[in-house]
């Protein structure tokens, strides 16, 4: 990764950025939704970003590490990677705002029982929306921790029921080339933006398809509406925008290790003994953290061994990296 590009960045106009109603409506419908999975302990964070929107809070999960303290909202909705847009943090973060997200549907195919092109809305409306504040490690070597809002993939994955051949699930970034204006060339990545899960990673309960961040709806740059999470893998395992969701017998062909294979590896999974080839992944650098702040050491699997490491018992991690 870290691509290099001088990008101008075009003045947007104001007809291609989503109209504000349209905008407001799936807010109001998560907010909603956020508000009727009021929990009794919420964190201090949830709690004051509450009272700013009047009383939303989310559910609290067991899967979040509610002792690590998120970095400052400001920066992980303005330090974004998203190549459909940029080739730099700021200009996707500012080419994002033309996405439309409304309507948005998630199509589900392959190896399930009840395929179908689902709307979010109504997904959403099976699913408890938790808070689960996570480690979140790129591969380019920074961090930050960010306090998520969604639901366990497996738990949509559980209503679609997948059959016993599905082995694998691809996930889809949605094509729009009008917005997504990298789309229109295939010089340096092919598109849509693809990205894949063994079965039982895509089924273990820390893997969740988020909809917000900060207690609040999903900002586009960050992978609105709908984006994975998975917090023991490298960033881009965690693809956002995602329009389908194809349960497969084989391991799909995925975005980044189809582009550089000996560099991104289908597993991805953070592991600080592997190096990229162009940089060493021991350490990590906290965004947001002082100057002077050293670098964290980086931990296998992004510190969630615990509970994952039995996925890749008997797997070279040297050679399945
Ligand atoms: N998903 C799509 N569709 N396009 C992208 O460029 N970038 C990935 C991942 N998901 C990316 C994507 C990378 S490299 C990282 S590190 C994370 O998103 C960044 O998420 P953030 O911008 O919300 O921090």
């Amino acid at each position: 990764m870290i691509i290099k590009t001088h990008n101008q960045i075009p003045k947007i106009p104001s007809s291609e950025i989503t109209d504000p109603l349209i905008f407001k409506e799936r807010r109001k419908i998560i907010k909603t939704m956020l508000a009727m999975t009021v929990a009794g302990m919420v964190s201090p964070y949830t709690k004051a970003e509450s009272a700013k929107s009047k009383g939303a809070t989310v559910a609290k999960s067991k899967f979040s590490n509610a002792s690590l303290t998120p970095t400052s909202a400001e920066l992980v909705k303005n330090y974004t990677n998203y190549y459909e847009f940029a080739f730099d943090k700021e200009g996707s973060t500012q080419l994002a705002q033309t996405l439309r997200t409304d309507p948005w549907s998630v199509e589900i195919s392959g190896e399930v029982e009840k395929p179908g092109a689902y709307h979010l809305e109504t997904i959403l409306r099976q699913q408890t929306l938790q808070e689960r504040i996570y480690r979140f490690r790129c591969v380019e070597a920074w961090s930050m921790v960010v306090p998520w809002v969604g639901f366990s993939l497996a738990d949509l994955l559980k209503i679609v029921k997948p059959l016993s051949t599905a082995k694998f699930v691809k996930f889809t970034t949605l094509y729009q080339p009008e917005t997504m204006l990298n789309q229109r060339s295939t010089a340096m990545l092919t598109w849509p933006y693809v990205e894949g899960l063994r079965i039982d990673e895509a089924m273990h309960p820390l893997t969740m398809l988020a909809v917000g961040m900060y207690g609040d709806v999903l900002p586009k740059q960050n992978g609105a509406p709908l984006r994975l999470v998975v917090p023991w893998k490298y960033g881009f395992k965690s693809i956002k925008a995602i329009v389908k969701i194809e349960l497969l017998k084989k391991p799909p062909l995925t975005t980044w290790n189809q582009s550089a294979p000996h560099e991104y590896g289908f597993y991805a999974n953070v592991n600080p003994a592997i190096s990229h080839p162009r940089w060493s992944q021991n350490t990590e650098r906290q965004l947001g953290s002082g100057f002077f702040t050293p670098r964290r050491q980086t931990e296998l699997f992004n510190g969630y061994g615990e509970q994952v490491a039995a996925l890749y018992r008997d797997m070279d991690l040297q050679h399945f990296f």
